[in-house]
C-alpha cells in the first residue's frame, strides 16, 4: 500500500482526475452531463480531504484508488467510467508531475526569500569587512556583504536549476494508459493544455516510465542542500568563541542541559547535517530505478517518500537559515581586527612591487623575505618592512581598512567594486523571479 503516505497527493491527483474527464467528453467518451456529475464529485471528495472527513476504505491501496472508489460511492454507475482510457501508471505520473511542479515553484520562492535576506543583512553593514579564507587559513580582507553574496549567488544557480527541472518536466503522460495507449479515440493534447503541461508525452512507454524529473528535482535540492551546509557550517564557526564575528539570536540556539554557559548554534547544525538526508533520497531514488526493465514497475512507488522528504526538508532549513541570518549580530570590531592583520598586507607589498615595475615572482619573494623576517625575529610586519629603505612609503598600506579598499578589480572585494556586484546580483534576482 501507499496511501499512508501518498495521500497528501489528493489535490494534484482530483485536478488530474477534473481534466481527464473533461478530454473523454471532448472525445465522446462522456456526455456532457457525466462529465458535469464527475466534475461535481471530485470537488466534493476534494471537499472531503480539505475538511478532514475523508474516510479510507481498506481496499484503498493508494491514492487514486481510494479516489475512484469513492467517485464510485458517491455518483453511482457514471463513477465507473471515470478511469476510460487510463491507467493508474499515466494517472500517477501525471499526479507527481503536478505535485513536483507546485514543489519546485515554493521552494524556488524560499530559496529568493533568503537571497533577499543575504542581501539585506549585508547591505544593514555596509562597512563590514572580515577575512576572506583559502584553506581555512585568513587570506584577505573581505566586506560582509560580499561574502554573504557570494552565497546568494549558490542559491540563485540553485534556483535556475529548479526552474530548468520544471520547464523540463511539463510534459502530460496522460492518455498513455498503462503502457501502449488506448484504442479509445482521446486527445492527449486536451488534458495536456488544461493542467497547463507544454504538451503531452511523445512515447507511452517513457511516459509511465520515465521518472528523470523526480531524480532531477531531488539532486537540485540535495545541491541545495550542500550550499545551505556549507552556510551552516559558516555560522557554526562564525559563533565560536573562537572566531566570534557574530551571535545568533537565542530563537535559534540552544542552552546545553548541563553546562550552563553554552548558547549551541543548533539551527545551523542542522542545516548541516539535513544535507545528508537529502543526498541520501537522491542516491536511493538513483539505486532503485537502476535497472529498471521498461515500463512501469511497482518499484516506481518508491520514488514518493524520498521526494516528499527532500521537499519538505529542504523548505524547513531555508526558512531556519532565512531566520538565524536575520537574528544574527555581526561583531564588525572583532571581524575588521582580523581583517587588519598585518600579514594579510603582505600581497598589497607585492603588488605595489609590481606597480614599480618588477616581475611579480620576483616580488613575491621579497614580499614573502619580509614575512619570513618578521616571523623569525617575532617583529611586527609593518615594523619589517618599515625597515626598508625603498619601502619608506609603504606604511600606509597597513592603515586599517586599506587592505580592503585596495581590493578593487571586477567582482573584488573591497567597496569601490561593490556597486556593480549588486547590480549584477540584483538584475539576477530579478530575472530570476519573473521566470518564477
Ligand atoms: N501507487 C502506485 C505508484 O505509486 C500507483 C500505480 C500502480 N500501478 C499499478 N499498475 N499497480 O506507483
Amino acid at each position: 500500500e501507499s496511501y499512508s503516505f501518498d495521500h497528501v497527493l489528493y489535490a494534484h491527483d482530483i485536478a488530474g482526475s477534473m481534466a481527464h474527464v473533461r478530454g473523454l467528453e471532448v472525445a465522446g467518451l462522456l456526455t456532457h452531463e457525466e462529465c458535469s456529475t464527475l466534475l461535481e464529485t471530485l470537488a466534493a471528495i476534494k471537499g472531503e480531504f480539505e475538511a478532514g472527513t475523508f474516510v479510507r476504505a481498506p481496499s484503498d491501496e493508494d491514492i487514486h484508488m481510494a479516489i475512484e472508489r469513492r467517485a464510485t460511492e458517491l455518483a453511482g454507475a457514471v463513477g465507473a467510467k471515470i478511469h476510460t482510457s487510463r491507467s493508474r501508471n499515466d494517472q500517477v505520473a501525471t499526479t507527481l508531475r503536478l505535485f513536483t511542479r507546485e514543489a519546485i515553484s515554493h521552494i524556488v520562492r524560499r530559496c529568493l526569500t533568503l537571497v533577499g535576506t543575504l542581501v539585506a543583512v549585508g547591505e544593514a553593514k555596509p562597512d563590514a569587512y572580515l577575512p576572506g579564507y583559502t584553506h581555512l587559513q585568513r587570506a584577505q580582507p573581505v566586506l560582509l556583504s560580499h561574502h554573504l553574496q557570494a552565497h546568494a549567488w549558490s542559491v540563485l544557480r540553485d534556483v535556475d536549476r529548479l526552474l530548468d527541472a520544471r520547464d523540463r518536466l511539463n510534459v502530460s503522460p496522460l492518455g498513455a494508459g498503462a503502457l501502449a495507449g488506448t484504442s479509445l479515440p482521446i486527445q492527449p493534447r486536451v488534458t495536456a493544455s488544461l493542467l497547463d503541461f507544454d504538451e503531452p508525452s511523445a512515447n507511452s512507454m517513457d511516459a509511465v516510465s520515465d521518472r528523470d524529473f523526480v531524480v532531477e528535482t531531488l539532486f537540485d535540492i540535495a545541491l541545495l542542500g550542500v550550499h545551505l551546509s556549507r552556510m551552516g557550517e559558516e555560522l557554526v564557526l562564525w559563533t565560536t568563541s573562537e572566531f566570534n564575528f557574530a551571535t545568533l539570536g537565542d530563537d535559534f540556539t540552544t542552552g546545553s542541559s548541563m553546562l550552563p554557559q553554552k548558547k549551541n548554534s543548533d539551527v545551523a547544525e542542522l542545516a548541516r547535517a539535513k544535507s545528508g538526508r537529502l543526498v541520501g533520497n537522491l542516491t536511493g531514488l538513483l539505486v532503485t530505478l537502476k535497472g529498471l526493465p521498461l515500463s512501469y514497475n511497482r518499484d516506481l512507488q518508491e520514488d514518493k517518500e524520498p521526494l516528499f522528504d527532500s521537499v519538505r526538508q529542504v523548505q524547513l532549513v531555508l526558512a531556519a537559515m532565512d531566520g538565524a541570518y536575520r537574528s544574527m549580530t555581526f561583531h564588525g570590531d572583532v571581524a575588521a581586527l582580523a581583517a587588519d592583520d598585518q600579514l594579510l598586507v603582505a600581497i598589497d607589498i607585492a603588488e605595489k612591487l609590481v606597480g614599480e615595475g618588477m616581475p611579480f615572482r620576483r616580488a613575491h619573494e621579497v614580499a614573502g623575505g619580509l614575512v619570513g623576517r618578521a616571523v623569525r625575529e617575532n617583529r611586527s610586519f609593518a615594523d619589517v618592512v618599515a625597515d626598508e629603505p625603498t619601502m619608506r612609503d609603504y606604511a600606509a598600506l597597513f592603515e586599517p581598512g586599506t587592505a580592503l579598499a585596495n581590493r578593487k578589480s571586477p567582482g573584488a572585494s573591497g567597496p569601490s567594486a561593490a556597486p556593480e556586484q549588486s547590480a549584477r546580483l540584483t538584475e539576477r534576482i530579478t530575472s530570476l523571479t519573473q521566470r518564477l
